[in-house]
């Protein structure tokens, strides 16, 4: 079992989610609407880049906005890079390998950004709260966020059996779908939707706005508070 984000998982990441890419096509498009009030030479955040899905998305369809990748695994930034590259945006885009805390610059120096699938895996509340805060002090204030995270009502509920049966429609095999889900009990903090938006507000932003959800997957729109 490769460790999560390692050179092994980054590189079949893609492949293994390209089995559900309308979940994600869904997100993707949400996210840019979201964001779309932004001007053209708009600087976004991408904490949790990963291989680049939305960094991608987002560069095709605002060829005006600038990014800021920020990813602590080399190998997801990497590919990441790579794709920038051969889309023909790289020179369009900053890569930070590390954590957004890490991230060199100044408070405020971003107009918008994207944390999509990235906090639930910080199973410490405090260090998942620190996540938004460390984002939130990138922004500045009103600036819009849009986050995504796996999230139910109970990890036994109705919602976990569709997530199962969605990965098993993609051709999962039985065996490795229900180590799957072992990991979401373990190594990702699948909160109930209304606390995981309460970790991003208690992160300095003002009451996030549900606007996506597919199956576990739940997105938010959320506003830098005025004074976080
Ligand atoms: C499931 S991937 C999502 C990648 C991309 N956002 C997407 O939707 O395809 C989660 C990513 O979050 C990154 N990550 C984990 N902890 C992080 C942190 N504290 N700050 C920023 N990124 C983090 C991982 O390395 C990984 O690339």
């Amino acid at each position: 079992m490769p460790k999560p984000f390692d050179e092994a998982h980054a590189a079949t990441y893609d492949q293994h989610f390209a089995a559900l890419a309308p979940m994600r096509d869904a997100l993707q498009l949400v996210t840019g609407l979201a964001l779309g009030e932004l001007p053209a030479g708009a600087r976004i955040l991408c904490a949790g880049a990963g291989t680049g899905a939305e960094l991608l998305y987002l560069a095709a369809a605002f060829p005006g906005w600038r990014f800021t990748a920020v990813d602590p695994s080399g190998p997801m930034l990497r590919r990441c890079r790579a794709k920038a590259e051969a889309a023909g945006v790289a020179d369009r885009c900053r890569f930070h390998e590390g954590t957004v805390e890490e991230l060199p610059g100044e408070a405020g120096d971003h107009d918008g950004a994207t944390a999509l699938l990235v906090s639930q895996f910080l199973v410490d509340r405090a260090a998942r709260e620190a996540f938004f805060r460390a984002i939130a002090g990138r922004l500045r204030p009103g600036a819009p966020l849009v986050v995504a995270d796996l999230a139910a009502p109970s990890l036994s509920g109705e919602l976990i059996a569709l997530w199962k049966r969605a990965w098993l429609h993609a051709g999962v095999p039985p065996e490795q779908v229900a180590r799957m889900a072992e990991t979401l009990a373990e190594q990702v903090a699948v909160l109930p939707p209304d606390e995981v938006a309460a970790i991003v507000a208690a992160g300095g932003f003002d009451e996030p706005l549900r606007c996506f959800q597919s199956i576990l997957i739940h997105g938010w729109l959320a506003r830098r508070s005025a004074s976080p």
